[in-house]
C-alpha cells in the first residue's frame, strides 16, 4: 500500500485526492493546505485523512511514501525538492517548475535518490491521446503534415504564470506524445490585457526539423470553452473535441496528391481524396484514475512514468522559449537542451 501526502486543495488538488482515494494499492493519508477552510473540506468529505496548514507534517510523517503537489506553479520547485529531500516519491503537478534549470535539478535529485518523479500532464492519460497515438505510430496517418489546437475560454486567470504555462503546456506535452520529436524553433505572440498580470492569450507556432508544423491558440478571455485539435497527415486527418460527450475523435480518410505528369505543369496538378470518416471507440476511465493507478504501479516496480520528470523538462523548455518569443513581439527562438542543472 503506497501512502500519499497531498499538498494544495484548491482547484485541482480535490482531484487528485478523489483519484488517489480510489485507487487500488494507494491510500490518502494527509493533506495540507495554507487555507483551514479547505481543509475543512477535506474533513467533512474524508475524515480519516490527516490536514495540516504546515506541508512539512507530511515530509516528516514516516508513514507517507509520496508527495503529491498541486500548488500554485511558483511553489513547485519548493516543495518538490523538499519532498524528494525527505525521501518522498513525487507527483508534481504541470508544468513542473517555473524554468528548466529548476525542472532539471529536481529530476537530478529524483535519480540521485531514486525516487519516482511523474509530471501531471494528464492529457496524456486520456483514450483520445492514447488512441490519436497509436493511429500516428501505426503509419495510418501517413507523415504528420501540421498539428492545430484551439484550448480558449473564460478563465481560469492565474497570478503567477502565463496562459502559455497554463493551457498551451497542454499541447506542448500532447505534442511530445503524439510526434515523437522535439521541436527545433518557436515563434509566439501574445498580450496582457490586464496590467500587473500575466500574458492572457497567446497563439504559438511550433518548428520540426521532419517538416510538421504545430500551432496553438490559448486563451483566457474567450465568450467559449472550445477544446479542439486538427491533425493533417498525408494518408488521414484527425479531429479531436474534447468537449464532445462521445465520439470526441474522428478520423478523415481524406487528403490530398499532387500529379508531377509534365502535361498537366500548366494546371492545377492537385487531386483531392474524400473517403469515410469514423469515430473510434476510446478508453473512458477518468485519465486521472489512469494515471494515479501508472504511479502507483511506477513505485511499487521502480518503472519510469510515461510522465516523467524528462519530459516535465523538455516542456518547461518550450514554455521558456515561446514566452521569450512573445515579449520579443514573435522572434523565433530556437530551442536549446540543457542537459544537466549546474
Ligand atoms: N493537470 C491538469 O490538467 C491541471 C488542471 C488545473 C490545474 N493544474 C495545476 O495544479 C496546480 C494548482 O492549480 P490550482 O488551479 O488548483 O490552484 P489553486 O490556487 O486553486 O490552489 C492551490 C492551493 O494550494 C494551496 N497552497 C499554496 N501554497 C501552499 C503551501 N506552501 N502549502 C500548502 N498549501 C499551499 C493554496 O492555499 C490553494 O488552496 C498548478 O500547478 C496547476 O497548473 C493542473
Amino acid at each position: 500500500m503506497i501512502n500519499i501526502g497531498i499538498i494544495g486543495y484548491g482547484y485541482w488538488g480535490p482531484n487528485l485526492v478523489r483519484n488517489f482515494a480510489e485507487t487500488p494499492g494507494a491510500t490518502v493519508a494527509a493533506v495540507a493546505d495554507l487555507d483551514k477552510a479547505k481543509l475543512e473540506l477535506v474533513q467533512r468529505r474524508y475524515p480519516a485523512v490527516k490536514t495540516t496548514t504546515d506541508f512539512r507534517d507530511l515530509l516528516n510523517d514516516s508513514s507517507i511514501d509520496a508527495i503529491a503537489v498541486a500548488t500554485p506553479v511558483s511553489t513547485h520547485f519548493e516543495l518538490g525538492m523538499a519532498a524528494l529531500k525527505a525521501g518522498k516519491h513525487l507527483w508534481l503537478e504541470k508544468p513542473m517548475a517555473e524554468t528548466s534549470l529548476q525542472a532539471r535539478k529536481l529530476v537530478d535529485e529524483a535519480d540521485r535518490r531514486k525516487r519516482t518523479l511523474i509530471v501531471d500532464h494528464t492529457f496524456i492519460y486520456t483514450g483520445a491521446v492514447r488512441k490519436m497515438g497509436e493511429i500516428i505510430k501505426s503509419g495510418d496517418l501517413g507523415r504528420v503534415y501540421y498539428y492545430d489546437s484551439i484550448r480558449v475560454n473564460l478563465g481560469l486567470f492565474q497570478r503567477d504564470v502565463s496562459v502559455i504555462s497554463d493551457l498551451a503546456v497542454h499541447d506542448f506535452s500532447i505534442l511530445d506524445y503524439l510526434v515523437g520529436e522535439h521541436p527545433v524553433a518557436v515563434s509566439a505572440s501574445g498580450i496582457n490585457h490586464f496590467p500587473g498580470t500575466p500574458e492572457n492569450l497567446a497563439y504559438i507556432t511550433l518548428f520540426y526539423d521532419s517538416g510538421t508544423i504545430a500551432h496553438a491558440n490559448v486563451s483566457w478571455l474567450a465568450p467559449v470553452k472550445v477544446r479542439q485539435i486538427l491533425v493533417g497527415g498525408s494518408k488521414k486527418m484527425i479531429t479531436y473535441d474534447d468537449l464532445e460527450p462521445s465520439e470526441k475523435i474522428k478520423i478523415y480518410d481524406k487528403g490530398v496528391s499532387f500529379t508531377d505528369d509534365p502535361k498537366q505543369i500548366q494546371e492545377m496538378r492537385v487531386g483531392y481524396r474524400t473517403g469515410d470518416m469514423w469515430a473510434p471507440k476510446l478508453a473512458v476511465t477518468e485519465a486521472l484514475r489512469v494515471e494515479g493507478e501508472h504511479f502507483v504501479d511506477c513505485i511499487a516496480h521502480g518503472k519510469v512514468p510515461e510522465t516523467d520528470g524528462r519530459l516535465g523538462v523538455r516542456v518547461v523548455e518550450l514554455i521558456e522559449a515561446a514566452t521569450s518569443s512573445m515579449r520579443g513581439k514573435g522572434e523565433t527562438m530556437y530551442i536549446k537542451r540543457l542537459e544537466k542543472a549546474a
